[in-house]
């Protein structure tokens, strides 16, 4: 079976709907007929400062979101980054073979240093997508759901990947990312040019641990555009075609056919509907997830069973690398 491989950051207290349509639903389908590795990237979320009891509290909300999601522990690999210490190793080989030019053309770093300036932003924000292609290339996967704003890294990882094939011997397989056209960008509900993220916030996100009716309210509130007609045009009417867009993922109706059905009714309509939608995914969602936090032992053995799976696969493929650069084995 092809191997699947993805990570989320546990920075907030809840993941959003654009992680959800963007990555974690594709995460849960590609379970079944592939080999997966799911993990939360805790190594990547201590970028930015980061308070310990709330990374660790957030990083075991982030397990349990998972797992009511859909992840399947026996049939997926689901562990904490910084519990596998090889990603760390081959993410400082894979450092020592980035240009640093080539690291500075990366538009996340530019976008988050741009807002503390330059000068603050950590040295590991830096590195932070070569740590990524780290992640990605230990398990030798074949695909890497992720929304749009990771395609730049994930050629990054590609770029690697030749580039060490090529100068020592082929060791790492060049990932797919795996990126559904759709929903692989989800806009803010206020600030309808932005995608919708952990760090924007606000009263434009959808939290998926939010509580069902601030989230239908916030729905209700969406901003949308000028004029009155319900149809998909992502530049005059950014608002409503991203409303169509959350509603064709959760119905499944085409936007085509949405379309059809909403002509002659009101934004109001499309909005209640949306609420609708999200409040019928969020509210048994929500509970599953704080009934999975009430059982602490459970996480934490799911994760430990998750890190030894994964844990195997990570040290074979370092074996391999730290060979072919010419390390003394040490045993
Ligand atoms: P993170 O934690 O920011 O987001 C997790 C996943 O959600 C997707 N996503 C979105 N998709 C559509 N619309 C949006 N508004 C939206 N916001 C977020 C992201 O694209 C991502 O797939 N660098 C990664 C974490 C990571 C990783 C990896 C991913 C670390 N190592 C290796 C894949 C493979 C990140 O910060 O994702």
């Amino acid at each position: 079976r092809p191997r699947v491989l993805s990570g989320i950051q546990p920075t907030a207290d809840s993941f959003h709907f654009g992680n959800y349509l963007g990555a974690l639903r594709q995460w849960v389908d590609l379970q079944r007929d592939h080999q997966p590795f799911f993990f939360i990237a805790d190594l990547h979320a201590i970028t930015v400062e980061q308070d310990p009891t709330v990374l660790r509290e957030r990083t075991l909300r982030a397990a349990a979101q998972l797992l009511a999601m859909g992840i399947d522990p026996a049939r997926s690999a689901i562990f904490v980054q910084s519990q596998i210490p090889e990603h760390a190793q081959l993410g400082w080989v894979l450092n020592c073979l980035t240009g640093f030019g080539e690291a500075r053309r990366m538009t996340q770093f530019k976008d988050k240093s741009a807002k503390q300036g330059e000068g603050a932003a950590s040295v590991g924000l830096f590195t932070y997508p070569i740590l990524q292609a780290a992640d990605i290339l230990l398990y030798r996967p074949h695909f890497v759901p992720v929304g749009e704003d990771q395609r730049q890294h994930l050629e990054l990882t590609r770029d690697l990947a030749q580039r060490f094939n090529s100068r020592y011997k082929k060791t790492f397989r060049l990932p797919e990312p795996y990126i559904l056209r759709s929903t692989a960008k989800i806009y803010d509900l206020q600030l309808v040019d932005k995608q919708m993220s952990k760090s924007l916030g606000g009263s434009g996100c959808i939290w998926l641990l939010d509580d069902p009716k601030t989230t239908a309210k916030r729905i209700r509130s969406a901003v949308t555009d000028s004029g009155t007609e319900i149809r998909f045009d992502r530049e005059e009417k950014p608002g409503i075609s991203n409303l169509l867009t959350i509603h064709s993922a959760l119905s499944g109706e085409p936007v085509a056919t949405l379309e059809e059905q909403y002509v002659g009714r009101g934004y109001g309509d499309l909005k209640g509907d949306v609420a609708e939608l999200v409040v019928s995914f969020v509210t048994p969602f929500r509970d599953r997830t704080l009934e999975l936090l009430d059982d602490q032992s459970y996480l934490t053995a799911v994760l430990q069973k998750g890190a030894e799976t994964a844990g195997a696969v990570a040290e074979a493929t370092l074996r391999d690398v730290y060979q072919r650069v010419g390390f003394v084995a040490a045993h």
